[in-house]
């Protein structure tokens, strides 16, 4: 006689589980939505998640749901390798290798798990073109001429009603429009900094911070930082009683590549920490609004009383990176990045910042972005759960709560630099740890993009490289 339905549905669940469709600590989606997945009655869902609790699988929590236990998945802990003291600061060379990551995105044939930009697939790409006709046809003189900085005035506007989620007050004249987050962190170091002076960073960190720091021939000096909570304000301090730094940059909402999120009571001590050594805080939000369950962490900026927090984001993780729009709210310092910007670019696109503020105008935003968080919640746990089955025993990868990448620690005795090598001659990019640290750090760890477009194509690359380093084939990117 064949097992219960329920039974049935509780095996499935289980799977899963096992397979990381649903972490520890993950909430089910609710019974309804469940139930209508597996085409079955609530009766049957409800005691098929019965037996799942029975089994220690599942906790039921009081008018909440259901959630994963923590400890049915310990095979797949996050990460453990971090920076365990202040090294001295350095000169940050050679981040020109990560070309190669960017060069590896447009080729054709080559599956892209390297740069972390989301295709077109994921973007409200049809809506945006609509936006961008309509403003060719309505301001037709306007597109054609320069938008000096600050920028584009509906677009400030715009900006500063949604910096209220992240618990910043702000007007539209404390905005100063960039190309994109990128330029924001340049000019924001060129703001408060000069070459030679020592900026203290998360490790690892975003290599276009590195390459920014590069750029203007600053120092870097890494300071131990949490792979769930971000740079730990301990380290920091005793890095700010020792050396003469001239600025900070943080990422602590969903940082990239750890996918940390730093809490809010602790992004306050890490402000307050810095407004007593005078050290401006360059923060870096560009993934704050993707948090997988909706909520909306507070910037550090929130928690900024002395205009000393200079924040920086974009569109470029939710509307397109094509449209290079970003921004920064520079604090005390605006007019020098008033005239930072003008001084390196003379303007933003007004085509594109126009565009961009018809579309938050229309009122589609929020709504995109709540399917835009499902579909990256999807595909990171998709990817984590692919990593875990085909990556070598003793793999650690992250579970991040929002954005889109994923960092992988491989076994001891892998080498990422040789594994990235390897993949690129089959045709499979990835961002090897040591492009993230100055000094070379993280040799066996990777980041993984998971917004990818093809599953196949995906299921394929992350199967071979897991071969790959396992030392399978050709053996040999284990030391
Ligand atoms: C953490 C982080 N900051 C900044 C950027 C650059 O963003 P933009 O394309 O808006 O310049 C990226 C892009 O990958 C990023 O991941």
């Amino acid at each position: 006689m064949s097992r219960p339905l329920y039974e049935r549905v509780a095996e499935a669940l289980a799977q899963q589980i096992e397979q990381g469709v649903y972490a520890p600590g993950d909430r089910l989606p609710g019974l309804r939505r469940l139930r209508q997945h597996f085409g079955v009655s609530m009766a049957t869902i409800v005691a098929a998640c019965e037996l799942l609790e029975q089994r220690e699988i599942l906790e039921a929590r009081p008018r909440s749901g259901f959630y994963v236990r923590e400890r049915t998945s310990a095979a797949a802990a996050a990460p453990s390798e971090q920076v365990s003291e202040v090294d001295a600061p350095s000169l940050v060379l050679g981040q020109e290798r990560v070309l190669d990551l960017v060069r590896a995105h447009h080729e054709p044939g080559v599956v892209s798990l390297g740069a972390a930009a989301a295709p077109a697939a994921f973007l409200p790409a049809a809506a945006m073109d609509r936006s961008f006709a309509r403003v060719r046809r309505r301001q037709r003189e306007r597109v054609h001429a320069y938008d000096f900085p600050p920028g584009c005035a509906e677009l400030r506007a715009q900006i500063a009603r949604r910096m209220a989620y992240a618990g910043c007050s702000l007007s539209p004249d404390d905005i100063v429009l960039t190309a994109g987050c990128q330029e924001a962190i340049t000019l924001s170091l060129r703001a408060v900094a000069e070459p030679g002076d020592v900026v203290a960073i998360e490790s690892p960190t975003f290599y276009g911070i590195l390459q920014a720091i590069e750029a203007q021939g600053m120092q870097a000096l890494e300071v131990a930082t949490d792979p769930q909570t971000g740079m730990i304000p301990e380290a920091l301090e005793r890095a700010l009683s020792r050396w003469s730094i001239r600025a900070c940059v943080l990422m602590p909402t969903f940082g990239n590549p750890l996918g940390h999120v730093t809490p809010e009571a602790r992004k306050q001590e890490l402000v307050a920490l810095l407004n007593a050594h005078d050290v401006p805080l360059i923060e870096d939000d560009v993934y704050g609004e993707l948090a997988f369950d909706g909520s909306r962490p507070w910037a550090a900026k929130a928690f900024d009383g002395q205009g000393e927090v200079l924040y920086c984001s974009s569109f470029s993780k939710v509307l397109g990176a094509g449209l290079r729009v970003g921004w920064v709210a520079p604090g005390r310092y605006r007019d020098r990045l008033v005239y930072l910007k003008y001084a390196t670019s003379q303007a933003a696109s007004t085509l594109s910042a126009l565009a961009v503020a018809d579309y938050l105008e229309q009122g589609g935003y929020d709504r995109f972005l709540r399917r835009a968080r499902r579909e990256y919640e999807r595909h990171v746990r998709w990817v984590a759960a692919l990593v875990r089955r085909h990556f070598p025993e003793g793999t650690r990868v992250t579970r991040p709560r929002g954005g889109f990448v994923v960092w992988v620690e491989l076994p001891a005795g892998c080498d990422s630099l040789e594994l990235q090598r390897r993949a690129l001659v089959e045709g499979i990019s990835v961002a090897p740890g040591p492009v993230f640290s100055p000094s070379g750090r993280y040799g066996r760890c990777l980041r993984l993009n998971c917004a990818q477009a093809d599953p196949t194509a995906t299921q394929w690359a992350l199967q071979r490289l897991g071969a790959l380093a396992a030392g399978e084939d050709r053996g040999d990117v284990r030391g």
